[in-house]
């Protein structure tokens, strides 16, 4: 069902909207509007998991960092089993001597999250962190269906409809 549209003007400096405009493109964006909804989105999302510190929250938490930095790939697993229980899976990928990009899948209270990466990324070697939240269960999904865990491969998991 299409939903009402509202039009709205925005003045910003025109050196700022020439630098999104020429992004939209490479980005592969039909228009200004398809931009902004998303980037809309991304903003309220990120708004309502910060507003619910104690709800479930699904997440990735991505690292870029330098394994030979001193003690850190044992500090990182240090830190991961003391969390254990909020790591779903973790994908490490040995992108050449030194550099590791690692992606972590995450599931709990939104606070305990942050904590946990707000920590992982100030580690000293951490070159690069990013974590990615969504509340469990935003966005209209059924409320109450666990999450199923399939035999096609450790970590990976989905609910089903
Ligand atoms: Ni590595």
């Amino acid at each position: 069902m299409a939903q009402e549209l509202e039009r709205f003007s925005v003045s910003m400096e025109k050196q700022l909207v020439e630098a999104f405009d020429a992004k939209l493109g490479e980005k592969g964006y039909p228009s200004r509007s398809e931009a902004l909804r998303d980037l809309m989105r991304g903003w309220l999302n990120d708004a309502a998991a910060d507003e619910h510190p104690k709800s479930e929250a699904l997440g990735t938490l991505t690292l870029f960092y330098d394994h030979t930095q001193r003690d850190l790939a044992e500090r990182l697993t240090a830190l991961g089993h003391e969390h254990h229980h909020l790591i779903l899976t973790t994908l490490h990928f040995h992108v050449d001597h030194e550099r590791c990009l690692e992606v972590l899948a995450l599931k709990g209270p939104v606070a305990l999250l942050r904590g946990f990466a707000d920590a992982v990324i100030a580690m000293k070697g951490i070159v690069h962190g990013k974590l990615v939240l969504t509340l469990a269960d935003a966005s209209g999904k059924p409320r109450g269906r666990k999450p199923t865990r399939h035999s096609h491969g450790p970590g990976h998991w989905h609910t089903h409809g």
